[in-house]
């Protein structure tokens, strides 16, 4: 039985609680927010948990195993750490750390005091997305072209990161999973219309291998958009999250140029063949990841998602800060 002890029961939190109260193999020791009124919802919800306004009570508590840090963005390094201090394995959101060095910090301390460390990058245990790499790691798209992804949506406004911040971990986790290159540069522009915050931002980012992948972030759309393409050379796809069946439609579709007889003369012939949904698992990811995270808790085992690849994308938005605040001047990595 592993003990855990969550820090923070706003927005996300409940989801946590929520799963790991119902997984076998894992009790949800205590919940810690600094709101009193958050501190009710949890009364309510789970009699049975202990509640507290100070964190360093679970922190320091010989009775939990883990911590999930459910915090907003910039107390996650802070928590994080002083749980690793303390001896506990440790479940953060994302994005990981406000900056690289704070996320490299952890992943030291982590591996000095033997402890696992994963961040949530929910959409990895997403039935879509699994299906997808498994489509990648087949070859079934061929080689990748191109990575293309909107996430859009009216609000909801945060005071604290950007849309860049809140909504892009998304995108650059499940682009770092599928991909599996290391990028070379990051362009970004956008601007902030409401308050001081980027609320509409582009990111283009460049791999090796003429790999290119896009990802527009928004919260000032009338509408909700959830819709990734990539592009291979034997296969494209489109991945719509909004569609309850039919998540991803695979395009037997492409082209290609050959030089006709004299140099000026292209020659280009289109493949439109069928089009195919597989099959999606529909289970929830939260539920999916947190139960890995019980198992490489329990297994000693490096979860795919650990504090590496919390950095890898915290340094994607880092170079894409700083491009922006450039008007969109390359940021070499
Ligand atoms: N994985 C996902 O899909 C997903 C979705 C939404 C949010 N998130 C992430 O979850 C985190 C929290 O986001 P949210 O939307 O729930 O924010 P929120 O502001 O709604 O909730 C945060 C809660 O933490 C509490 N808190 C703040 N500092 C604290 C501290 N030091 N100790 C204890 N409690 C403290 C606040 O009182 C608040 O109740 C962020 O990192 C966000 O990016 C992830």
């Amino acid at each position: 039985m592993i003990n855990i002890g969550v820090l923070g029961y706003g927005y996300w939190g409940p989801n946590v609680v929520r799963n790991l109260h119902s997984l076998d193999g894992c009790h949800v020791a205590a919940v810690c927010d600094r709101s009193a009124a958050a501190l009710k919802r949890v009364r309510h919800a789970y009699p049975d948990v202990a509640v507290t306004t100070e964190p360093s009570e679970l922190l320091t508590s010989p009775k939990i195993d883990a911590i999930a840090v459910v915090t907003p963005v910039w107390t996650h390094f802070e928590l994080a750490k002083a749980a690793l201090e303390n001896g506990k394995h440790v479940f953060v959101e994302k994005p990981f750390t406000a900056t690289t060095q704070q996320a490299e910090e952890l992943v030291d301390l982590g591996i000095r005091n033997n402890l696992r460390i994963m961040v949530d990058h929910t959409f990895l245990f997403s039935g879509a997305v699994r299906k997808i790499r498994h489509l990648v790691d087949e070859g079934i798209l061929g080689r990748l072209y191109y990575y293309d992804s909107t996430r859009v949506n009216l609000g909801l406004f945060q005071h604290d990161v950007s849309v860049v911040w809140d909504l892009a971990p998304h995108d650059l986790s499940i682009m770092d999973f599928l991909i599996q290159e290391k990028p070379e540069a990051v362009i970004a522009t956008g601007e902030s219309h409401l308050n001081h915050v980027v609320d509409v931002a582009f990111i283009t980012i460049y791999f090796p291998g003429n790999i290119i992948a896009h990802v527009n972030v928004n919260w000032l759309s009338p509408v909700k958009v959830r819709t990734t393409l990539i592009g291979g050379q034997k296969k494209m796809l489109v991945w719509n999250d909004l569609e309850p069946d039919e998540k991803i439609k695979v395009y037997d579709k492409g082209a290609q140029i050959s030089n006709g007889d004299s140099r000026y003369e292209l020659l280009v012939s289109y493949r439109s063949g069928d089009m195919w949904a597989p099959r999606v698992e529909q289970a929830e990811a939260l539920k999916v990841e947190l139960t890995y995270f019980l198992e490489c808790v329990l297994n000693g085992e490096t979860p795919l998602n650990d504090g590496v690849a919390g950095a890898r994308v915290v340094k994607l938005l880092e170079a894409a800060d700083r491009s922006l605040k450039a008007r969109g001047r390359a940021v070499e990595l």
